[in-house]
């Protein structure tokens, strides 16, 4: 992984005061939107739903957040050097390889809903940080610290040629 995507220790904290700060400055009604229980379809439900999504234009290291069923899915063109880095790593507290997770190396698909509380995770360099009570998943999605116990769900994702996937089943 290159320098310019690693955060070291003193960035990391010094994001994650930032971070804390914004969520105070901010309110937490604000930054921390859970979906409410009933616009909060289970992954059963959401199964039967499908969105079908032009990747052509995502580039390497981009992410684009789509809906699917109501819920938001990340949609993530992982780099090289991403891809490499979560091949090496076990993950965090719910350990699974990231080749169980990305069906291609280079494409990451994954619910955009915190397994702590269900907020929306923000985009960060080495994943995504929740800003709720700060629990932060790698770029595979897989929770490394924080209160959410699990990853970041992975809906079923077929790839039906090189610029489009649909979500869910058909
Ligand atoms: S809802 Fe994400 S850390 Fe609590």
């Amino acid at each position: 992984m290159s320098n310019s995507t690693v955060l070291d220790n003193a960035d990391r904290r010094d994001f994650l005061g930032k971070a804390t700060a914004a969520v105070g400055a901010a309110g937490a009604a604000v930054a921390c939107w859970p979906f409410v229980s009933s616009m909060n379809p289970s992954l059963d439900t959401l199964e039967k739903a499908t969105t079908e999504v032009n990747i052509s234009g995502i580039a390497p290291g981009q992410m684009e957040t789509v809906s699917w069923g109501g819920k938001p899915v990340f949609v993530v063109h992982r780099t090289a050097e991403q891809v490499a880095a979560m091949k090496n790593s076990p993950g965090g507290k719910d350990p699974q390889p990231d080749a169980d997770r990305a069906k291609q190396p280079e494409w990451l698909v994954v619910v955009g809903v915190c397994t702590h509380m269900g907020c929306i995770p923000a985009r960060t360099e080495e994943g995504w940080l929740c800003p709720c009570h700060g629990s932060v998943y790698d770029n595979s999605g897989r929770i490394m610290h924080g209160p959410a116990p699990l990853n970041l769900a992975v809906p079923p994702v077929q790839f039906v040629s090189a610029d489009k996937i649909i979500i869910g089943e058909a």
